[in-house]
């Protein structure tokens, strides 16, 4: 999804804005470009389709300096990849970058066209850039002129802006879109990610939907909305002068202290070290990962639910049900959990699609729960249904929920921040686009949480001190699937050429086929189908043909029987089955199957342990078929749009 990268500084900032895009790119991104005040009155700018590095042998070829800018890298929605589409826009003096989706910028682009602006890109965000150009001529300052244009856009954004005359000032907002100021010892950051600004600072101040920041090198001072921030402000009309260079306050807005937080960070967590791609790094991560999710929360014999956060007692203790809301992988999470929170737990669940959850009006009884996952904490689907869930209920004014639970992996996040609670999945920095480490986290928060949950129900304790045993021993479980990785890298000419692929499981592995077909087809582009086995033969069998790749996740989870039976009639019809297997289960490999046997695991772990032959195998065969597997075609690593 699109980046930000802005600094005003005391030298030449080109450097961090290039390296802080380079930082970006794991998002995904289709172009780049930067845009400098190279002297009072001129500004200075470069737009490259492609990659960070034409960007950067652009700049060679033409330099730019100066002590601010703004840099970007676009994932095209209102126009297709090209130079005229790539941020930043300029109109007049002024140039902007912006993430986001601009709803009514149809309307706007229609009456700015009316007043005279002509428009040389098909975006929504070159109409920001006329709209703060007309509202400076009006305002005659800088910050009015944005915090004006701002009240006329519909939808999520977050923005950078500059001005030519301006070379000491940037300003940043932020609605909808997630958006951080840095706070350096030689001047003011943005990002869209804390991770872009990291080789400059590690303190931040993570903006609140409606802020305004206006920033010089040595100040920065941030504006909420007077209605939603009053609590905590500071009206500037109270005496605080503005310093000076700096805006007068734009009438709706109150200056509020935001805290500045510590980004607590270890430089390998991003760096592909000895790794070829990123995901190979990340899944040979989750031992520890897993590790490090676990510190802390266990006790000799139970979860320990006060250190799942302190409303956690209470929250769960008045649980009657629990609403499970994601998206993509996170959503494959929450299907796991419900076979687990229904099990051990006792509680009813409902798993849902986050897009497709917050448009409808759902039903949830006294003493729901509501629980989103997501790696990033910024996806704009999730986000906006756990706001949507949470609202009150038009006909009683009141919301039928208890509250919140997010399990998230970055803290900070919008979704961590306005959550009721927050489990964090602690697997650090997850760059490669294609979620590997922070699914079997999110897996291992979701049994955390149903243990939890089964404690406080009064569940039988000798099954939970079993778990919570089985529960500690699993990294090391996770240590000998790694092993997987070599002999995965030996299957992909079952898959190299083909375009078509099934997946099969059964009970809590039927999402974790799910999610090995969705990794499959997000970075080897091959299509890939998952079913629960026992659906073959309501509809599903008619795609087997001779030779089609079947995949089959085969732990000894009570199902497997069953499942044996279903590959049998796969085999029967000429399909080629590669079972990933527990050893007891009997399974040995025959014609028309080859079994690969997997660490031996209790059940209820089992979905942690055999995700990772599944991302290993995903892994090669988009190696061998020679894809960009941390940057798959069209996709971004943090879904901030709709
Ligand atoms: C697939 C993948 C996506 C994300 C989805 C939700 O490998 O990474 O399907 O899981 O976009 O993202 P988060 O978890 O950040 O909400």
């Amino acid at each position: 999804m699109c980046g930000i990268v802005a600094a005003v500084g005391t030298q030449d900032i080109l450097p961090v804005l290039v390296e802080g895009l380079r930082r970006l790119e794991y998002r995904g991104y289709d172009s780049a470009g930067v845009a400098l005040v190279e002297a009072p009155g001129v500004l200075g700018r470069t737009r490259e389709v492609g990659k960070v590095a034409a960007l950067e042998a652009a700049l060679a070829s033409r330099p730019l300096s100066g002590r601010s800018g703004i840099a970007h890298t676009r994932w095209a929605t209102h126009g297709a990849p090209s130079q005229d589409n790539a941020h930043p826009h300029v109109s007049g003096k002024i140039a902007v970058v912006h993430n986001g989706i601009i709803e009514n910028h149809g309307v706007l682009r229609e009456r700015l066209e009316s007043a005279g602006y002509r428009f040389d890109s098909q975006t929504d965000t070159e109409v920001i850039a006329h709209l703060i150009d007309k509202e400076l001529m009006a305002a005659n300052d800088l910050t009015e002129a944005v915090a004006r244009a701002a009240d006329q856009l519909d939808g999520a954004y977050a923005m950078g802006v500059i001005h030519a005359d301006d070379p000491e000032r940037m300003i940043g907002m932020r609605q909808g879109s997630p958006l951080v100021v840095g706070i350096g010892e030689q001047g003011h950051y943005l990002g869209s990610d804390p991770l872009a600004l990291l080789s400059v600072t590690d303190r931040f101040i993570y903006l609140e939907d409606g802020d305004l920041v206006v920033a010089t090198h040595g100040h920065c001072r941030v504006h909420g909305l007077a209605s939603a921030s009053v609590r905590e402000g500071v009206p500037v009309t109270g005496g605080d002068a503005p310093e000076a260079g700096e805006a007068r306050q734009d009438s709706d807005r109150v200056r509020v202290e935001r805290p500045v937080v510590r980004y607590e960070h270890d430089d390998q967590a991003i760096d592909k070290g000895e790794f070829p791609h990123y995901m190979l790094k990340e899944i040979h991560e989750q031992p520890l990962a897993v590790a490090n999710t676990l510190e802390g929360r266990l006790g000799e014999d139970e979860v320990l639910v006060d250190a799942l956060g302190d409303a956690a007692q209470a929250l769960l203790g008045a649980t009657r049900q629990i609403h499970l809301v994601a998206c993509g992988t996170s959503y494959h999470a929450a299907l796991v959990a419900r076979y687990w929170l229904e099990e051990l737990a006792g509680v009813p669940c409902q798993v849902e699609v986050a897009s497709e959850y917050r448009y409808r009006r759902v039903v949830a009884p006294e003493g729901t729960l509501f629980v989103t996952l997501s790696q990033s904490g910024e996806t704009a689907d999730t986000l906006a249904a756990m706001r949507h869930a949470l609202s009150a209920d038009a006909a009683t004014g009141e919301s039928p929920y208890l509250g919140s639970l997010a399990i998230c992996n970055v803290p900070g996040s919008s979704l961590a921040r306005e959550a009721t609670l927050t489990l964090l999945t602690h697997a650090g920095p997850e760059i490669g686009v294609a979620s590997t480490k922070a699914f079997t986290t999110q897996l291992t928060a979701l049994m955390l949480l149903t243990l939890a949950q089964r404690q406080v129900r009064g569940g039988e304790a000798g099954l939970t001190a079993r778990l919570v045993r089985r529960l500690r021993y699993l990294p090391t479980v996770l240590g000998d699937a790694l092993a997987l990785d070599g002999v995965t890298a030996d299957l992909v000419d079952r898959f190299r050429d083909r375009e078509h692929s099934l997946f099969l499981g059964r009970g809590a592995h039927f999402p974790i086929a799910l999610e090995g077909a969705l990794k499959l087809k997000e970075i080897s582009y091959i299509h890939a189908e998952a079913f629960a086995a026992g659906e073959l033969k309501h509809g599903p069998l008619a795609l087997i043909a001779e030779g089609m790749p079947v995949v089959a996740v085969a732990p000894m989870d009570g199902l497997v029987g069953k499942l044996a039976s279903n590959l049998q009639e796969v085999r029967a019809r000429g399909g080629r089955v590669l079972a990933f297997a527990d050893p007891d289960t009997g399974l040995a490999s025959a014609e028309g199957l080859e079994v690969v046997w997997v660490p031996a695991v209790c059940r209820f772990l089992a979905p942690i342990v055999y995700s990772l032959p599944l991302q290993f195998l995903s892994y090669h065969v988009a190696v061998a078929r020679g894809t960009d597997v941390d940057k798959p075609r069209n996709l971004a690593k943090s879904v901030t749009v709709e």
